[in-house]
């Protein structure tokens, strides 16, 4: 089958995987919260970016490797943390890992997806990324990096902007409890979608395995109870300096809209900041990630690395992230998209479609690195 003849942007697999994913788990992967402004805002701003195209600068060969905090990837994106991935596709989290090691780019795991670092790090080749929600407990904490780096991590990414639960109406309308139960209006969403449910069966039902193993160590409370109990605190500064001295590999922190936060993430010796909202999951009054990067980049410097995400469809808006400031580019939906549209080759027709997008636009704009597009910007 021709998948691009069928499947020309990411939005085709979209739509595909709509109909593929129980309606309750398709909420949980695509909604925002509140009233969904920041999830729409995301792709207004993006929208509205222009970039300018010089004349008669003859053929270019656009080339997409990039450098970024020490390594050499294939392309500047990749596939951003997505917590229980493992729940909107069957073994979502080694099926992406593996993708990303064959297509050399990065795979950022969840503390909360359904696999634990033990089983999805050695298929990183030992350039995984791992995203962390901080654990209350230092010894947990020390316990849970220990785990994370003999697994083959060399990259650690905090996640500040959830210090609180969500609301996310959307998703709870669609009727996800935690932990998930079985309703007849579920189980009949469940029997529509074969596919799904047979995967699911093979791998059994999902849970947060890294979660799990620590259930008994302090509580004795069940699993996504004790998620609640051992995660989602909201750290503070002096966390930050604990976890930058206990964590000896590169430290990213991710979440972060405002350029005073960033300026000082770098003083307090971080190697990165990503630029993101959380895909308007969080907070629906946050500004687009596309509009808090260019305060962002000021407030840092030229050099200093920043990834970007939240509403990344294509390769343009890559080139556009780029333009404004972010030196590497994250997507989380689209990768779930392709996977719930075909499986995993549906997830790396996802990095196709990117990669010839930007290609593509890059001709538009005679460029023949992505970095170039900085002095594209109108
Ligand atoms: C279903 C879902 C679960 C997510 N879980 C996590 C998570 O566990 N940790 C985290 O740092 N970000 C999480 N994110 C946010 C993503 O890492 C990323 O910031 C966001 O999805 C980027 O926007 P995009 O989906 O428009 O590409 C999640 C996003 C989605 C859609």
């Amino acid at each position: 089958m021709d998948l691009d003849r069928r499947f020309p942007a990411i939005s085709d697999l979209a739509a595909r995987a709509r109909r593929r994913i129980p309606h309750f788990v398709w909420e949980f992967l695509d909604s925002g919260t509140g009233g969904e402004n920041t999830l729409r805002r995301n792709r207004e701003k993006l929208d509205e970016i222009r970039l300018a195209q010089p004349v008669l600068l003859g053929e270019v060969a656009p080339d997409l490797e990039t450098a970024f905090l020490g390594q050499r990837w294939s392309v500047p994106f990749g596939i951003a943390p997505v917590g229980m991935s493992g729940l909107v596709w069957p073994d979502a989290e080694r099926l992406l890992a593996r993708l990303a090691r064959a297509q050399d780019l990065p795979y950022c795991l969840s503390t909360v997806a359904a696999q634990p670092p033990e089983t999805v790090g050695p298929l990183t080749g030992g350039r995984g990324w791992f995203q962390l929600y901080p654990p209350r407990d230092a010894r947990i904490r020390a316990d849970m990096l220990a785990r994370v780096g003999a697994s083959g991590f060399d990259t650690l990414v905090l996640t500040v902007d959830v210090p609180v639960a969500s609301r996310r109406e959307r998703q709870t309308r669609g009727g996800l409890t935690q932990p998930p139960k079985l309703t007849p209006r579920l189980a009949w969403q469940v029997a529509a979608c074969p596919a799904w449910a047979l995967g699911m069966a093979r791998h059994g039902m999902p849970r947060m395995r890294l979660i799990d193993s620590y259930a008994d160590t302090r509580t004795a409370l069940p699993s996504t109870a004790h998620a609640g109990y051992l995660l989602r605190t909201a750290p503070d500064w002096d966390y930050l300096d604990e976890l930058r001295r206990e964590w000896p590999g590169k430290l990213i922190v991710k979440g972060v809209l405002r350029g005073e936060d960033a300026r000082r993430l770098r003083e307090a010796g971080v190697d990165a900041v990503w630029v993101s909202n959380h895909a308007g999951r969080q907070f629906d009054a946050a500004p687009a990630s596309i509009e808090a990067l260019p305060a962002v980049r000021a407030a840092v410097g030229p050099e200093f690395p920043l990834i970007a995400d939240s509403g990344i469809c294509g390769g343009l808006d890559i080139l556009r992230a780029i333009a404004l400031g972010a030196d590497f580019v994250m997507l989380g939906r689209a990768w779930l998209y392709g996977l719930g549209a075909l499986g995993a080759r549906g997830a790396a027709h996802v990095a196709d479609i990117l990669r010839a997008d930007m290609i593509a636009n890059m001709g538009q704009m005679a460029l023949g690195r992505p970095a170039e597009v900085r002095d594209r910007r109108l």
